[in-house]
């Protein structure tokens, strides 16, 4: 009887398998058409906003700070390929100084060969609770050693070895990956630094363009594009959400 019901069940499970995905991809679909927002938490005019993108930059950043906390910081960083096919992953940004955004990262990875044959690079920010997004267009070069060093040294032990564990972006199996950790670990555990892998550090981006869409009813959004000219002199218009 058992062994019946189960071959059953198996026989149940085979013919309608796909119309039961059908079901949840229906359902997935009909979801995703409802998912409808009226931002209405904020607006941006132009009284808002400084000649200087960086001051709202940074007013926004800190209020994502307050509101949302662990991985406000979080953005999505778009690189191209030499066909010019894009490529995007989250990563944190860890400071800005002199107006340039700061991450790090390996420069053996998909994304740090891709800048290193092409700096040009796009930053995107998404702060749900405050209903903002910042696009940010510019240039990333390599930060310098000393300041990539720094911000290396200043991780726990765990997340430098971590990092020079992992040969970001190659294969690898997790059997390699976690004897390379245990290696660096019976060499550094007892430590509060290791060397910096060479290949490891920071690019900096100096922005070209920053835009701040602030959610609003209606879909009526408030764009603000800050563009800067040769001079270094930033100009900003509004545009059409
Ligand atoms: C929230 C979040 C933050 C991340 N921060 C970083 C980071 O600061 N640096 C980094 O190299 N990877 C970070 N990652 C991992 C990257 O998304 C990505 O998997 C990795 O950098 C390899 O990307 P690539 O193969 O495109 O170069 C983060 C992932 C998430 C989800």
């Amino acid at each position: 009887m058992n062994e019946n019901l189960t071959r059953l069940n198996f026989y149940f499970l085979q013919s309608f398998n796909f119309e039961l995905l059908a079901f949840i991809f229906d359902d997935m679909e009909k979801n995703l058409t409802d998912l409808r927002e009226n931002y209405k938490r904020g607006e941006l005019n132009e009284k808002d906003c400084p000649t200087d993108p960086f001051e709202l930059f940074g007013k926004w950043m800190n209020e994502a700070i307050d509101v949302i906390q662990e991985d406000a910081n979080a953005m999505t960083v778009s690189t191209v390929d030499s066909q010019g096919r894009p490529s995007s992953r989250n990563v944190l940004l860890k400071a800005v100084h002199e107006n340039k955004l700061i991450f790090y990262t390996h420069y053996e990875s998909k994304k740090g060969r891709q800048l290193q044959a092409n700096p040009h690079i796009c930053l995107l920010f998404w702060w749900k609770e405050l209903e903002r997004q910042v696009r940010i267009e510019g240039l990333a070069r390599k930060a310098s050693k000393e300041m990539s060093e720094a911000y290396f040294h200043s991780r726990p032990i765990g997340s430098q070895i971590g990092s020079a564990a992992s040969p970001q972006s190659q294969e690898v199996t997790k059997k390699q990956l976690i004897q390379n950790f245990k290696n660096l670990e019976a060499q550094y555990g007892q430590q509060s630094q290791m060397p910096k892998p060479e290949d490891w550090g920071g690019f900096a981006i100096t922005p070209s363009l920053i835009e701040f869409w602030q959610g609003r009813p209606n879909r009526l959004h408030d764009r603000i594009e800050y563009q800067i000219d040769e001079n270094g002199t930033w100009s900003r218009r509004r545009i059409a959400p």
